[in-house]
């Protein structure tokens, strides 16, 4: 089976989708965000406070080029890593690319209690997420074989559409 990435923002439901549609296919599923965390052995909000957002992008860019040339695993991928094109050259060119499409009304919804989010721990997480989505989007679009809304339907939907295309 080819490697699936999803890709998509903060609280599209990526880790959900991605642990069902891992369990489904009978393959592993990797995250990313709890790769970097274990080869750091720190968390993401540490990173961010030690190291800065830079950090943390070099170590996901690493990481990234380490996990696309796995063969046929589910990845989950932070909300950020279409920002650098190296990795979207490297997502784009080693697996079906799934882009998890949200409002930003639902990710506000999705993250609302979170701390692990270093870029949510702001007074105003709204502006953040639309100001994001307005950068990223075209970006997401950009490398994406797929684009699945996950307002319309639940994470089973999700699954089966992301089936049928494999
Ligand atoms: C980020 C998204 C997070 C994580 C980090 C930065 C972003 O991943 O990589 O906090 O820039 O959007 P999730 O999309 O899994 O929350």
């Amino acid at each position: 089976m080819h490697n699936v990435f999803l890709i998509g923002p903060m609280g599209a439901g990526k880790s959900t989708i991605g642990r069902l549609l891992a369990r489904e296919l009978g393959v592993p599923f990797k995250d990313s965000d709890r790769e970097i965390e274990a080869r750091t052995g720190a968390d993401i909000p540490w990173i961010f406070d030690v190291e800065g957002e830079e950090g943390f992008r070099l170590r996901e860019e690493a990481m990234i080029d380490e996990l696309v040339h796995e063969q046929g695993i589910v990845l989950a991928t932070g909300g950020g890593v279409v920002m650098r094109e190296s990795n979207r050259n490297a997502l784009k060119g080693n697996g079906l690319v799934v882009y998890l499409r949200t409002s930003v009304e639902q990710q506000l919804q999705r993250t609302a209690k979170d701390r692990q989010r270093p870029l949510l721990q702001t007074p105003d997480p709204e502006r953040v997420l639309r100001e994001l989505m307005a950068r990223r989007d075209p970006l997401y679009r950009e490398i994406a074989d797929l684009v699945i809304d996950t307002d319309q339907r639940g994470p089973k939907g999700v699954v089966s559409s992301i089936v049928t295309r494999l």
